[in-house]
């Protein structure tokens, strides 16, 4: 049995900002972040809407395309950075009871950006093992609720979204997450976190920094890493799976500058077009990006049965990998 991707969904909050009306709360500028990032856009949750609420409806959408009864899927799996709540309960939970999908079990992947990538390989483990037989896999994030608006370091590189994909077990071998690659450094695990009210730094009366709630970042470290695995991962799995760049249609990379996506393109020698880019509307939206693209090109019909496609991604960890995916 291979682990199909049936159908894509995807939600992405109605508010949206530009850099424009960016710059004029914080010391930036159209041209900087244009120039810097490739991001024009990006969309922010509404002040009452969590991971779970965007998760629900991407899934309600690719459950609808999937044509598969809700009661039918037996695993949720919510990738994400930015959970309705910090450790417990799952931000999968809360899905599982706001679909009424009974029979799933239900549990988050926390990879960072390369969550969705890591999750594609476990829901094709849990397949291949013949536990699961209908995986809903989603990536959700609300990282607008976790950057400081004064930082402007931070906080013009992210958006909200939610991306979600229904993966059956289908008797086909030609189809469906052929190959994963997922990896870690977690040497580096500390140039990308959100310190306060984890069991390293719980929170402390009087002690507890505001601060400490908000996502810090080394960037230039983050950047020279990402190009690096991306170019490895690229090469890596076309190498190991023999296939050569021209039997691929599209590379689908994680979205989180387009200056980290030019420039493996060059290192690859691989033509920019071969990837597929829309971080100029959505900015990086973490874990959510690669789904988010998936349905937008499923959308604007630029898959078919049959294509091959790569994804491939890094993040907070550091973890990174991508997939090989027969549509
Ligand atoms: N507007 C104007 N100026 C800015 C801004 C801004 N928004 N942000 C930084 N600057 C300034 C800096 O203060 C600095 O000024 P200085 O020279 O006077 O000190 C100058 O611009 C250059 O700053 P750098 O940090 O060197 O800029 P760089 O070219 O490295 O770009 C960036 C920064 C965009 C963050 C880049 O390093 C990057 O993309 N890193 C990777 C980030 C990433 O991928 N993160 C996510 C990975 S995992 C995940 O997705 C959760």
């Amino acid at each position: 049995m291979n682990a199909v991707i049936r159908a894509v969904g995807d939600y992405v909050p109605d508010r949206r900002i530009s850099n424009e009306e960016l710059s004029k709360t914080v010391d930036t500028s159209d041209e900087w972040i244009v120039s810097h990032t490739g991001i024009h856009f990006r969309h922010i949750a509404a002040e009452d809407q969590a991971a779970s609420d965007l998760a629900i409806e991407a899934s309600k959408k690719a459950i609808a395309r999937s044509g598969i009864p809700v009661e039918e899927i037996d695993m949720i799996l919510v990738a994400t950075a930015t959970g309705d709540f910090p450790g417990f309960p799952s931000t999968a939970c809360i899905v599982q009871d706001s679909l009424g999908a009974h029979n799933a079990a239900a549990m988050d992947i926390t990879a960072g950006c390369t969550g969705f990538i890591y999750g594609l390989e476990t829901a094709r483990s849990f397949i291949a093992s013949g536990f699961s037989k209908n995986i809903l896999l989603i990536g959700s994030e609300v990282l607008s609720k976790f950057v400081n608006w004064k930082d402007r370091n931070t906080c013009v590189l992210f958006g909200d979204g939610a991306g979600a994909a229904v993966i059956s077990a289908v008797n086909d071998t030609e189809r469906g997450i052929l190959f994963s690659l997922v990896r870690t450094e977690g040497a580096g695990a500390r140039l990308l976190e959100r310190t306060a009210g984890g069991s390293r730094f719980p929170y402390r009366e009087g002690q507890t920094d505001p601060n400490d709630f908000f996502l810090k970042m080394d960037g230039r470290k983050v950047y020279h890493f990402a190009v690096r695995v991306v170019v490895d991962t690229i090469k890596k799995i076309l190498e190991v799976n023999n296939v050569g760049l021209d039997e691929i249609k599209y590379i689908v990379p994680h979205q989180a500058n387009i200056r980290i996506i030019e420039a493996a393109a060059k290192r690859t020698k691989i033509p920019i077009e071969k990837f597929f880019i829309n971080i100029q509307e959505w900015a990086n939206t973490s874990a959510a990006t690669i789904p988010i693209a998936l349905a937008e090109m499923t959308g604007k019909h630029l898959l078919h049965e049959g294509d091959l496609i790569l994804t491939v991604g890094f993040g907070s960890g550091l973890t990174y990998g991508g997939n090989l995916i027969r549509w």
